[in-house]
Formats: C-alpha cells, sequence, structure tokens
C-alpha cells in the first residue's frame, strides 16, 4: 500500500506528464500549420510518449491501493517563433521533468519506499535520454541557422530521431 505522500508525489507528476503530452501536440500541431510535416510527425508521437508516462504512473498508483488524480491541464503556447524556439523550450521543459522525477526519488528514499524508488528509476533513464535528445537537436538546428535547404533537409531527416522505447 502505498503512503500518502508517495501518492501525492506520483499524482503530482502525472499532472506533469499531462501537461509535457499537451505542450507537444502544441507544438506539433504549430509545425504542421508550418508545413514542417517531420517535425509534426515527431512531436505528435512524443506527445504519444508523454500520454505513455502518465499512463504508466496512473496505473502504478491504482494497482498498488492510492487512487490516481486525473488534473486539469493549462493551456500550452500556440505559436513559436522558430524550431529553435520549439526545441529550447522542449529542453527547459525537459530539465524541469527531470528536477520533478528527483524530487519524486528523494521522497521514496525519504519515506523508505524502495518499490517506488525502483520503479522510478525507468523514468529516470528516460530523462537523461529526453535531454540528450533536445540538444542533440538544439545542435543541428544551430549548425543549419537559416539556411532553407537546411531546415528542410532537418524537417525530412527528423522522424530518424524517433527514439524506440520500451513504455511498459
Ligand atoms: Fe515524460 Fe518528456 O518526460
Amino acid at each position: 500500500m502505498l503512503k500518502k505522500k508517495i501518492v501525492g508525489a506520483l499524482n503530482n507528476q502525472i499532472g506533469l506528464e499531462a501537461e509535457s503530452s499537451h505542450l507537444y501536440l502544441a507544438m506539433a500541431s504549430w509545425a504542421e500549420s508550418q508545413g514542417l510535416n517531420g517535425t509534426a510527425n515527431f512531436l505528435y508521437m512524443h506527445s504519444d510518449e508523454e500520454r505513455m508516462h502518465m499512463l504508466k504512473l496512473v496505473k502504478f498508483v491504482n494497482e498498488r491501493g492510492g487512487t490516481a488524480i486525473i488534473p486539469a491541464i493549462s493551456a500550452p503556447p500556440t505559436k513559436f517563433s522558430s524550431l529553435q524556439d520549439v526545441f529550447k523550450g522542449i529542453l527547459e521543459h525537459e530539465m524541469m521533468v527531470t528536477e520533478s522525477i528527483n524530487n519524486v526519488v528523494d521522497i521514496c528514499l525519504s519515506e523508505k519506499d524502495y518499490t517506488t524508488h525502483n520503479f522510478m528509476q525507468w523514468y529516470v533513464a528516460e530523462q537523461l535520454e529526453e535531454e540528450a535528445l533536445a540538444r542533440t537537436i538544439l545542435d543541428k538546428l544551430n549548425l543549419i541557422g537559416e539556411s532553407t535547404g537546411g531546415l528542410y533537409i532537418f524537417d525530412r531527416d527528423l522522424e530518424q530521431f524517433t527514439p524506440t522505447e520500451e513504455t511498459n
């Protein structure tokens, strides 16, 4: 049976993963409206992944006697000035998510909940990958600069960056 404090921390993380899914969805929609279909596909897929991150937490909480709370989600931005703007936003967002995951891990340790601590290690590893991916993409965008041809190739190639991950 999960302790109240652990359920609270996990429910907070459920909200954050839901917000992440929504943010990626907003970015995907913007990219699609700009004709950046490769980027849009990458971001739509990532939005689905974030929903899986949320679901995994929901199931964990419910299967261990807690009650997962599905929260309201605030509206994400609708406009972005450039692809750099999008991926800078992603990196900042993921760094904030990493901090939150680390906070859950801290709470698990202070509450001596080693089962949840073990479960959270999947998220710790996932955050490492997500931050690294955002940095790699940002580096590429910085190399391309304002080159239209470069952006065309970037958009076409972005689907290859889609990570294959286990969500269970
Ligand atoms: Fe679920 Fe991108 O963190």
